[in-house]
């Protein structure tokens, strides 16, 4: 099957109605566009695993809470088509705004508690905004597996619990951050760094590193080492810390002392660009796989 590019709902449904009729397993990975390889490990594995690969392509405006970071997001979409043909994709939803939010929505999904923690309390709303999208298009694909990158951590914490809570049969796969050589996390964000930026933006990633190694090292005073990690990042030029902790990799809630896995997430300010990233530890007697949990049950038998 070759690649379709289909901007309706409607669209959608007509699509892939006969191949879920022929069993086919559907998988989909959901996207803003601006494709990297961090996005193509997604569509490989869904590869790998489903029948039909579906891509997602979508500058979801309710998860801004900043309108000319909406306005500035990148928008490549002829490049991502070509992208998601290279990587063997059979579908492209590129749907635009009236498309998926034809009224103002007045229906919201709010995942509380994991929600409101680290981004959530920097960017009111933002998990409101991903956690209603993604619904929708939970409800437009159906996948059988949905991919999510753990470089956004909590956005996959958020996603897994909605779809424990509202039973969505589907089942969410968290995938690898992929990196630059220097250890930078890809993201479609890291275009916006000037030269000068950009060599200094790996420090996140070698700052998290080092929580680890304290922490596989026995340190367990989370407090102490979130102050030295700060301290660390804030002596970059031009780098502002928004947020560091260290936190329970499910609920994301702050830990009091680091007795198993925790994840050390950060999110930072390189002149007017954000980044962030995160990095599970855990202490040497703890049994660390390096990985976020997984999901707590199949719902649905896969290829
Ligand atoms: P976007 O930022 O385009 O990311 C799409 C997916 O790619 C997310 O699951 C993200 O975690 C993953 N991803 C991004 N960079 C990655 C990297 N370096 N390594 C591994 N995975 C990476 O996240 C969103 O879009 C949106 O919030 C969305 C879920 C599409 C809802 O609008």
């Amino acid at each position: 099957m070759s690649l379709s590019v289909v901007a309706t709902i409607d669209g959608m449904r007509r699509t892939l109605a006969p191949l879920r009729r022929e069993g086919k397993v559907i998988g989909l990975v959901p996207t803003m566009g601006a494709l990297h390889a961090g996005h193509g490990r997604l569509m490989e594995l869904a590869r790998r695993e489903t029948d039909c690969v579906v891509v997602s392509v979508f500058v979801n405006p309710t998860q801004f809470n900043d309108q000319q970071d909406y306005a500035k997001y990148p928008r490549t979409l002829p490049r991502d088509v070509e992208f998601c043909q290279a990587l063997g994709a059979e579908l492209v939803f590129a749907p635009d705004a009236a498309e998926m939010y034809p009224q103002p929505a007045t229906s919201f999904v709010e995942v509380a508690g994991v929600s409101e923690r680290l981004c959530g309390e920097f960017r009111p709303g933002h998990f409101r905004g991903v956690a209603t999208v993604v619904a929708k298009l939970f409800h437009i694909v159906q996948p059988d597996r949905a991919y999510f990158g753990e470089k956004d951590a909590q956005q996959l914490a958020v996603i897994r619990r909605m779809v424990r809570d509202l039973d969505i049969p589907v089942t969410v796969v968290g995938v690898p951050t992929v990196r630059e050589p220097d250890g930078l996390a890809l993201s479609s964000r890291n275009q916006r760094l000037s030269p000068e930026e950009r060599s200094l933006a790996p420090a996140v990633y070698r700052t998290l590193q080092r929580i680890r190694s304290r922490i596989a090292d026995g340190a367990g005073d989370p407090r102490e080492i979130r102050q030295d990690a700060v301290a660390e990042l804030e002596r970059v030029p031009g780098m502002r810390v928004e947020y560091l902790e260290i936190v329970d990799p499910e609920e994301m809630r702050p830990v009091g002392r680091i007795e198993g896995p925790v994840l050390a997430a950060a999110a930072v300010w390189l002149g007017s660009t954000r980044l962030i990233d995160n990095q599970l530890c855990a202490p040497a007697n703890a049994s660390p796989s390096g990985r976020l949990p997984p999901e707590k049950a199949l719902r649905r038998p896969t290829k």
